[in-house]
């Protein structure tokens, strides 16, 4: 689990021809439907795109490189479900859902990116592809992730020190 939390890493170009097996795809919607929600309110679903004409449709939508060559894409769908307290942890349970897939995409040795910036910045295309799809419209569009193996080498993000962003016993604690 160590060796996958630490080899996970954004990837944005482009994706080899090779399709991703059912039963992958099927492993890593389940890893996302595993997490936690609040109140347990599964207030997430998903939608997995392995089919080449409604794949060529949405990157018709979404002219994205490691949208356009992704041999599968998955749809993180939320609904604004009221839970406990009057709150709404839909972005919570969309974002522990997708953590989930994206290491369980990295262990069964593909890539893929959480696209959620980029599907805000086109929420006219994402409503067309919900609609597409038949999603009801209570169901959102939240996040887009490919899936496939890697066809351009990977890169790793900088991050801050270890010293920089935790601390035992109190804050800035060395
Ligand atoms: C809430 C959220 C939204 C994101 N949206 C996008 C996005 O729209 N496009 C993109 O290329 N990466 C997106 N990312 C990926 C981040 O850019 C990436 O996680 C960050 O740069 C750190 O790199 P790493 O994932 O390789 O560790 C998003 C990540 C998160 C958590």
């Amino acid at each position: 689990m160590f060796d996958t939390i630490f080899k996970r890493t954004s990837y944005r170009g482009l994706y080899k021809d090779f399709p991703v097996p059912r039963e992958d795809l099927t492993l890593i919607l389940k890893a996302g439907l595993a997490a936690p929600s609040g109140c347990n309110k599964q207030s997430t679903s998903l939608i997995a795109i392995d089919d080449k004409e409604i794949l060529k449709i949405i990157g018709e939508l979404l002219n994205r490189k490691n949208i356009v060559s992704a041999p599968a894409l998955i749809l993180v769908l939320s609904q604004k479900i009221i839970a406990n307290g009057g709150r709404c942890y839909y972005k919570q349970d969309f974002s522990a859902a997708v953590q989930n897939m994206l290491l369980a995409i990295c262990e069964l040795g593909y890539e893929s990116c959480w696209l959620e910036g980029y599907v805000a910045d086109n929420a006219e295309s994402c409503a067309k592809i919900t609609k597409l799809l038949g999603a009801p419209e209570d169901y959102e569009l939240s996040v887009i992730l490919p899936v496939g193996m890697a066809d351009e080498e990977l890169t790793y993000a900088n991050k801050k020190s270890f010293e920089e962003r935790a601390w035992f016993n109190g804050f800035r604690n060395s």
